[in-house]
């Protein structure tokens, strides 16, 4: 498959002649999950989007924002981040020549991440302060210097990653409708960025957005001035996207809720064991919340795993069984394999 540019050029504003800057994202894996299907009473789909060339569902937005950056004639990117955006930005950079500066909040983000965005040879900012604030300083110092800031503020990052929606339509097929899409909601981008590929496409499944319990502003009303999960990518008090998700969730007669960190943690293993898909803890919020709140009637449910979970390496060890340590002898590896 050719990159998200090319493949639905007609609907996202770029003209033959212009630059991309592409590393194939998107044509993400959709897969029917067994067992969730099986608890939900519902035909539940997962979409993968860890297989992302970064391993999110940024680097649609990304290709988008990079190569109009370049059509402009930026000389850098800079972003605000929880990690993922970071080393998305980062990649995207390297490969369009651009020097990438990310800020995100010290000591918070995963260690896949971190190690991504280094990689890229991004210049890494750990800033003593939240998410919300990184995001703050970002947007002040783009419009004081020729920077191409490409958080989800950029309109293009949403043309961007509308077109998972589009994908979901085209692989679906008309004969299988989508009545409800779970999607975790952080900054409030990508759900804004599906309900306008739906809307564009002329359809309109429930938007069901979830947020963790301690770091849920949408859920409450109001900022959340001290986020906190174990969801680090979506440990996020004040959403730039805020208005565009409530109004997606309203018009598509959807809503949004709030997932402990305990319910994100159960869901999480779960995934990787009994469906064998590992995702990152944030993305596991979808699925948290279709397992807590039900499906609600609908038939056919999409869930949005926005990120892999080889990202967040820590989570995942605290979070699964150990190893068997084992001398190098037949019968022990015997004893070790079968078990006690
Ligand atoms: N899932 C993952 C894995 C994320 O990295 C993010 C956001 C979200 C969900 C929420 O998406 O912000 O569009 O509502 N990560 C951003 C970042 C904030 O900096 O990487 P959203």
């Amino acid at each position: 498959m050719p990159g998200l540019i090319e493949r639905y050029r007609d609907r996202l504003p770029f003209a033959p002649e212009d630059p991309v800057v592409s590393l194939q994202e998107g044509s993400t894996p959709l897969v029917h999950a067994p067992r969730i299907s099986e608890r939900v009473g519902a035909d539940v789909w997962l979409k993968l989007e860890g297989a992302n060339p970064t391993g999110s569902f940024k680097d649609r937005g990304m290709t988008c924002a990079v190569s109009a950056a370049v059509r402009e004639g930026a000389q850098a990117v800079l972003c605000a981040s929880t990690g993922n955006t970071a080393a998305s930005a980062a990649a995207y950079a390297a490969r369009a020549g651009l020097t990438g500066a990310v800020i995100v909040p010290e000591g918070k983000i995963a260690a896949g991440k971190l190690a991504q965005a280094l990689m890229h040879g991004a210049r890494v900012i750990a800033l003593r302060g939240n998410f919300d604030q990184a995001l703050a300083l970002v947007r002040e110092l783009a419009q004081r210097h020729p920077i191409a800031l490409v958080n989800s503020v950029n309109a293009f990052r949403i043309e961007g990653q509308k077109t998972a929606a589009f994908e979901l339509l085209d692989e679906l097929g008309p004969e299988h409708p989508i009545d409800a899409l779970c999607i975790p909601v952080g900054n409030a981008g990508n759900i804004t960025a599906y309900w306008k590929g739906f809307s564009e496409a002329g359809v309109a499944p429930r938007m069901l957005g979830f947020q963790a319990e301690g770091a849920a502003p949408l859920v409450r009303g109001a900022r959340v001035e001290r986020p906190e999960t174990v969801a680090s990518a979506i440990r996020i008090g004040n959403p730039a996207r805020w208005e565009e998700a409530m109004t997606a969730m309203r018009d598509s007669r959807g809503g949004v809720e709030a997932v402990s960190d305990a319910e994100i943690l159960d869901a999480y293993r779960f995934l990787a064991a009994h469906e064998g898909v590992f995702c990152e803890p944030a993305s596991a919020a979808a699925v948290a919340g279709l397992l807590r709140y039900g499906a609600d009637g609908a038939a056919s449910v999409v869930c949005v795993l926005t990120g892999h979970g080889l990202k967040d390496p820590q989570t995942a060890l605290e979070q699964s069984g150990s190893v068997v340590p084992c001398e190098p002898d037949a019968a022990a590896v015997e004893r070790a394999v079968l078990g006690p």
